[in-house]
């Protein structure tokens, strides 16, 4: 993105759990710094109630005085609310309860993200960066690019930084080492138990490779991929409520990145063109690293056949999901 003094930023489900763990942080420039400033455009369902909850959240961003809040208003029309919009976080969807699975919201969910795909596609910039929170994200994001044909693919992305973020957090506390000392690390697939997360290339900072460290493979195979593939499930036990604050801090993480560029891998749910044998245009979580306001797929890592074997069950996964929103996408 070039650098301007003001961007749009459409935010749906703004007056949900997560909206508002974002809209704070967006605005004290955690995602774009402290020199440009936003125009946020908050959309909502059409509900008496759930616009009164929204005008209370803009009433208390008004109180913050947030130097680099240009404008702020709240819309039901996406097509209103997405209009010429630099990046989108499309939030707004239902959230999954206890003992459920994501992809059992794909009947409640899908038609959302159809009726916003057509109208980001109508109405925002075409060079919107567009990311998908709502479940499951990366069917979500797959139907909102189907739905956008004049936008380009590589514009849509489905979130999987949560599941990147929560594996380096696990292997911190593990071995006691910093957070940013962990790199290469990624979580191939879909945003569900059958992500897998990959320490097959991570290492410390000092070189160690991590999936060296004696003794500890069956706790990477065994309780890292069981504990951040079912991380969001043991949060909702915990809280009642969906995961919130961590997902709005992995939205910001995730868009902060593919603005401004990183360094290291990071994870984004990112359609294919057919890399590692991954059909087009599946949203797939892949490592990729951001540059100039975009981002590339890191190419050529070696892929063991374990891994392998994972990442062929979440894309099955994500095929069968596909499959099951055929109709919705050919419009029956
Ligand atoms: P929430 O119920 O607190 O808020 C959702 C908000 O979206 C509500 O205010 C609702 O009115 C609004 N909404 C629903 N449909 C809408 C539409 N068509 N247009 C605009 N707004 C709409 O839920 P939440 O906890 O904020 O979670 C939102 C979604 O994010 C859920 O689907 C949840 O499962 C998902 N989620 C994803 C991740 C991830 O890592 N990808 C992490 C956490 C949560
Ligand atoms: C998460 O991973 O926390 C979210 O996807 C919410 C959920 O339903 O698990």
């Amino acid at each position: 993105m070039n650098l301007k003094s003001t961007i749009t930023v459409a935010v749906t489900g703004a007056a949900g759990q997560i909206g508002y763990a974002l809209l704070f942080r967006l605005l004290n420039g955690e995602m774009t710094g402290k020199n440009i400033k936003i125009r946020l455009q908050l959309i909502e369902l059409n509900d008496e109630n759930l616009l009164k909850s929204l005008s209370g959240v803009m009433m208390e961003i008004e109180d913050c005085a947030f130097p680099l809040l240009e404008s702020m208003k709240a819309f039901s029309d996406p097509i209103e609310g997405f209009r010429d919009a630099d990046v989108a976080f499309l939030i707004g969807a239902k959230p999954r309860g206890p003992g459920m699975e994501r992809k059992e919201l794909l009947q409640a969910n899908a038609k959302i993200f159809k009726t916003q795909g057509f109208a980001l596609n109508k109405s925002a910039k075409n060079s919107v960066k567009v990311l998908v929170v709502g479940n499951p994200a990366n069917t979500n994001a797959y139907i909102t690019m189907k739905s956008a044909p004049d936008i380009p693919k590589k514009n849509f992305s489905a979130m999987m930084r949560l599941d990147h973020n929560r594996a380096i957090s696990q292997i911190s506390n593990k071995f006691n080492i910093e957070i940013n000392e962990i790199k290469k690390l990624c979580v191939w697939g879909n945003h569900s138990p059958t992500m897998f997360v990959d320490i097959s290339n991570s290492h410390f900072l000092n070189g160690r490779k991590i999936n060296e460290i004696s003794n500890e493979n069956d706790w990477f195979k065994n309780i890292l991929l069981s504990k951040v593939g079912k991380r969001g499930a043991e949060i909702i036990k915990m809280r009642g409520q969906s995961s919130a604050a961590s997902a709005a801090s992995a939205a910001i993480d995730h868009m902060k990145d593919w603005i401004n560029g990183n360094i290291d891998w990071v994870t984004m749910g990112v359609p294919s063109s057919g890399e590692y044998g991954i059909p087009e245009d599946i949203i797939f979580g892949f490592p990729v690293i951001c540059k100039d306001g975009g981002y590339r797929i890191v190419e050529n890592i070696k892929i063991n056949n374990y891994a392998k074997l994972k990442i062929k069950l979440s894309l099955d996964e994500l095929i069968r999901e596909k499959e099951s929103v055929i109709s919705l996408l050919s419009g029956a």
